[in-house]
């Protein structure tokens, strides 16, 4: 499938999980910045590079595009995209409000093409977080009732220096906006629901002062099958740095730990009425083996004529969930999320 890249500084990753698929192949860049298409040009061997990524949508040839944009431009530039008539894999997070998550997935809808959103941290941490939601689905840790997901830096940016990211007028937020889509995404995931129904959330500029997003967001969800998600994300905070998702189940439980090393990241939980259990999976060989990344699974996925996995409404949900936990946050009170 011949594919672009619009926004070559997380693009390159999208370059990189391209150019390692059999399934894809980039014909075409486009940024503002031409030092970064130059150089992506040259290192990645694409024929085809725009300043402007409005003439790049007029080539036939291009059938899917990444947009890895600032997060103002998630929302308008995959609208173009899907005008266009082509599919969209967009970086997190999929927009700035959930209002805007739903506007794309309707142009999606009216074009009839497919909108998903760039949840790496599924594939990016080796087979550990396949094995983890293998395992759940097999019910294996019996039914699962609590997820719990960290995501804690430890420093702070340097003060006077800002990009678009510690605007929120560009952002639409900090820590939360930024690793919350991850965090939740992996949580949904392997609870196996995308559906919230109530929210109770709080943020804090506790630190970040010389900003007005936030570095301190804390969660709980309420999800329809039954589960609670909490989740804590911080983008700069007085502790250890940590990022991990602990799932409990009736019948064992998990730690997925993300910072540890290939092979250590996944602890089981577990006991037989003799004994209680403490293990760590080695050498995983699943019979259905993941795609190596989620440039491959978008590209598999629509080829095969499949819904990705990471389709626009699992960023939709975790869209509602982040705008509740503003919105719970200002008003100090739960929000309850409609039509779920
Ligand atoms: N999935 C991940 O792990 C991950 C990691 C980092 C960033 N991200 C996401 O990727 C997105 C981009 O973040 P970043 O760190 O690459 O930001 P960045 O500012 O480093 O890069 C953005 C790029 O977009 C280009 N650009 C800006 N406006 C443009 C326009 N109108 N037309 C064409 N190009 C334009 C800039 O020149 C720049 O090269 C964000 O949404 C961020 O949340 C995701």
């Amino acid at each position: 499938m011949n594919v672009a890249v619009i926004g070559l500084g997380a693009g390159r990753g999208h370059l990189r999980g391209y150019s390692e698929s059999q399934d894809a192949r980039v014909l075409a860049i486009a940024d503002i910045d031409e030092r970064r298409l130059a150089s992506n040009a040259e290192q990645f061997h694409i024929p085809q590079v725009y300043k402007d990524y409005k003439e790049m949508l007029k080539v036939p040839e291009i059938e899917a595009v990444s947009v890895c944009l600032p997060n103002d431009l998630h929302a308008s530039v995959s609208i173009d995209v899907l005008n266009a008539g082509k599919h969209v894999l967009v970086e997190k997070p999929m927009a700035r409000s959930a209002a805007e998550a739903e506007a794309m997935v309707a142009a999606a809808a009216v074009n009839r093409k497919t909108v998903a959103v760039s949840m790496n941290y599924r594939w990016a941490f080796g087979l550990e977080p396949h094995y983890l939601k293998h395992l759940i689905t097999q019910g294996t840790l019996g039914s699962i009732y609590y997820v719990k997901t960290i995501s804690l830096r430890r420093y702070t940016f340097p003060r006077g220096y800002t990009t678009w990211f510690s605007v929120k007028a560009r952002s639409g937020g900090g820590g939360l906006i930024d690793m919350g889509p991850h965090m939740l995404d992996l949580a949904m995931w392997l609870a196996g629901d995308f559906s919230p129904i109530q929210v109770s959330g709080v943020t804090r500029t506790a630190i970040m002062t010389d900003t007005d997003v936030d570095d301190l967001a804390s969660g709980l969800i309420r999800m329809k099958g039954g589960a609670t998600i909490l989740m804590e994300s911080t983008w700069a905070t007085f502790t250890r740095s940590a990022m991990s998702v602990t799932v409990f189940g009736t019948q064992g439980g998990a730690i997925l730990d993300l910072n540890a090393p290939q092979g250590q990241r996944l602890t089981l939980f577990s006991e037989d009425g003799s004994a209680r259990f403490e293990t760590t999976p080695m050498d995983i060989r699943l019979s259905e083996q993941p795609d190596a990344s989620v440039q491959e699974h978008f590209v598999r996925s629509i080829r095969a004529g499949r819904q990705p996995e990471n389709a626009g409404e699992c960023g939709l949900a975790v869209m509602r969930v982040i705008d509740a936990i503003y919105q719970s946050s200002a008003t100090g009170r739960d929000v309850v999320i409609e039509g779920e």
